[in-house]
């Protein structure tokens, strides 16, 4: 059943959250669970529609999946026998494509449907490709499948062309069980990786340097079973942080690792916001007059692609020209159209939109098209004079958990209705 969002306009949020587990952490050690023949227990996973359709690939698989408690998961990955998923389901899930890592670490085959793209331009996987293939891996493509085929995966030394998230952790799991040492160089370095890389030194991998751009991967025969914990979700918590300072609010993000967010704290300050920083906890008080400012997006510890759109609606409501350039996505400005509709003031030129703020918004009908873009849509309408109506909000729940009522959780109306 479609679901839309109704969000009263003015309104501020204020008051505490608790950020829940990093949805791109998630994506991929589930697939990394299946690197073992034990049983592997994670643990503060967020309860989000893209974590339900990964569990549904690897059940495919022949994995059995466990849940002893709220947000926690056993995975037992010794029965998995099949290594081709079906299309059906991978096709709904882009990160499906860890599979080809982990099932190729384990077994030295996997079959993959090759993953769409999006809203967001054009997703190759050449990296991926590039990684496997120097470890030794046979690629074929056809029937819009990739099969990779390889007796025995060696280690290699493998350059990233582009930096890619994706690429960094796909040739981490197929190296982990490898022969001899990887060296990934031009890696990524996202809190995301180093969390993935834990996961697996704790299962008794020999990877160092995650989280630089130079990953060493030295082969073992075995991985065993662990016990871990995903970290917070740092988009989650960057998405609250933008809304109370573009709703002048006061807001206590909790359970959070504030290194993690240091590029968003410094573009909210530059805009005249008040981020305060504890040990596991950013407070953001806002301002009644907003500074503009200009942002680009790169890879960690750049400003984050991912909270782009929500910056951008920041920007709105600061006087002034804005300049916001995505240097990660070719078409990640879906969302200025739906935004022009509430009356914004945006022209784009190549990969810089140029915002000019201090107009106000007003509401309107928006749809949502990816998953950020539809969290900003929030934001904006929290902001916009009347009440606004988001549809398609099926994208919004793919990243985040039960999002009305977190927001109703700081005192903001957001109210889900089901479309008839
Ligand atoms: C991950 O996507 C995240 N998704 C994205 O979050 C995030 O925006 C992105 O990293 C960048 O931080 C997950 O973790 C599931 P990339 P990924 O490979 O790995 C190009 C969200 O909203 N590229 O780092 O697919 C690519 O086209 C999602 O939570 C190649 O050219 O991103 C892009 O321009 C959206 N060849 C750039 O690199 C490749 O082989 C970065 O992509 C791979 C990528």
């Amino acid at each position: 059943m479609a679901a839309s969002f109704l969000v009263k306009g003015q309104q501020r949020l204020t008051g505490k959250i608790t950020i829940n587990g990093a949805k791109n952490s998630a994506l991929a050690l589930l697939p990394a669970a299946l690197l073992t023949e034990d049983k592997v227990k994670l643990d503060n996973l967020p309860c989000i529609t893209d974590i339900d359709k990964l569990l549904d690939i690897i059940r495919s698989l022949g994995a059995s999946v466990d849940s002893p408690g709220d947000r926690c998961l056993c995975i037992d990955g010794g029965n998995v026998d099949r290594f081709s998923p079906p299309d059906t389901l991978v096709n709904q899930l882009r990160a499906s494509y860890y599979l080809m890592g982990s099932l190729l670490g384990r077994f030295g085959r996997a079959e993959i449907p090759l993953p769409g793209g999006c809203d967001l331009g054009p997703r190759p996987i050449d990296q991926h490709i590039k990684g496997f293939s120097a470890m030794g891996a046979k690629v074929e493509m056809e029937h819009g499948f990739i099969k990779l085929t390889a007796g025995e995966l060696r280690g290699a030394n493998i350059y990233l062309d582009v930096v890619s998230v994706g690429a960094t952790i796909n040739i981490m799991l197929a190296a982990v069980k490898a022969e001899g040492r990887t060296v990934i160089e031009n890696a990524a370095r996202e809190p995301e990786i180093v969390d993935v890389a834990n996961f697996l030194n704790g299962m008794g991998a020999q990877i160092r340097g995650a989280g630089t751009d130079v990953i060493k991967i030295q082969g073992v025969k075995n991985l065993h079973a662990v016990e871990h914990s995903v970290i917070p979700d740092r988009i989650e918590a960057g998405t609250f942080m933008i809304a109370a300072a573009a709703t002048n609010g006061e807001v206590m993000v909790e359970g959070v690792i504030p290194r993690h967010l240091e590029p968003v704290s410094a573009k909210l300050k530059e805009v005249g916001v008040t981020v305060e920083a504890g040990p596991d906890f950013l407070s953001v008080k806002g301002a009644d007059l907003l500074l503009p400012c200009d942002v680009k997006t790169f890879p960690y510890p750049g400003f984050p692609t991912d909270l782009q759109p929500h910056m951008m609606v920041l920007l709105l409501k600061a006087p002034g020209v804005s300049l916001v350039t995505e240097n990660i996505f070719e078409r990640r400005f879906g969302h200025i159209d739906e935004l022009r509709k509430m009356g914004a003031r945006i022209t784009l030129e190549g990969r810089t939109a140029i915002i000019e703020g201090g107009h106000n918004l007003t509401s309107a009908s928006l749809r949502a098209m990816d998953l950020r873009g539809g969290a900003a849509f929030i934001i904006a309408g929290l902001m916009a004079a009347g009440d606004t109506v988001i549809s398609n909000v099926k994208y919004i729940d793919r990243g985040y958990e039960r999002i009305e009522e977190r927001f109703q959780d700081v005192g903001v109306t957001v109210e889900r209705m089901e479309d008839c």
